[in-house]
């Protein structure tokens, strides 16, 4: 069911820093910072030859990266996104295997303008997934 890993999402506290370090440190494609206020995040997205990774950094008051930053003051890895074909049907799939899908199971437009689900980290070896409609 799931496809390409579409990207690796790292919380940071200094999303500046963060992204100079990949574009002049690492030397990595790193585009212009992005607010996602329906997701409460900006984002930076990092382009590399086989995935992207995904800068987050807390926007608004109600950020789900406020408490994970508060809990990982350096920054880490939040978490990951696998493709999938139809997420309706993905998420059909996981709620009758008994995953919890989060926010009550309706994908929210995604940072990339396509449906996305949160699945919760629990049941997913301590991994919170995202799975993108592409
Ligand atoms: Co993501």
């Amino acid at each position: 069911m799931i496809g390409r890993l579409n990207h690796v999402a790292i919380a940071v506290p200094d999303l500046e820093a963060a992204a100079a370090q990949y574009r002049d440190t690492l030397g990595a494609r790193v585009n212009p910072p992005q607010d996602e206020p329906d997701h409460g995040v900006t984002v930076v997205f990092i382009e590399l030859p086989n995935t992207k990774i995904e800068l987050l950094h807390p926007l608004g008051d109600n950020s789900p990266i406020t408490a994970f930053l508060a809990k990982n003051p350096a920054g880490g890895i939040h978490h990951i996104c696998y493709e999938v074909d139809d997420i309706l049907a993905a998420r059909d799939r996981l709620t009758e295997s008994g995953a919890r899908v989060l926010g009550g199971g309706e994908p929210k437009i995604g940072a990339h303008g396509k449906p996305v689900l949160f699945l919760h980290p629990k049941d997913f070896n301590g991994t919170l997934i995202e799975l993108e409609q592409v």
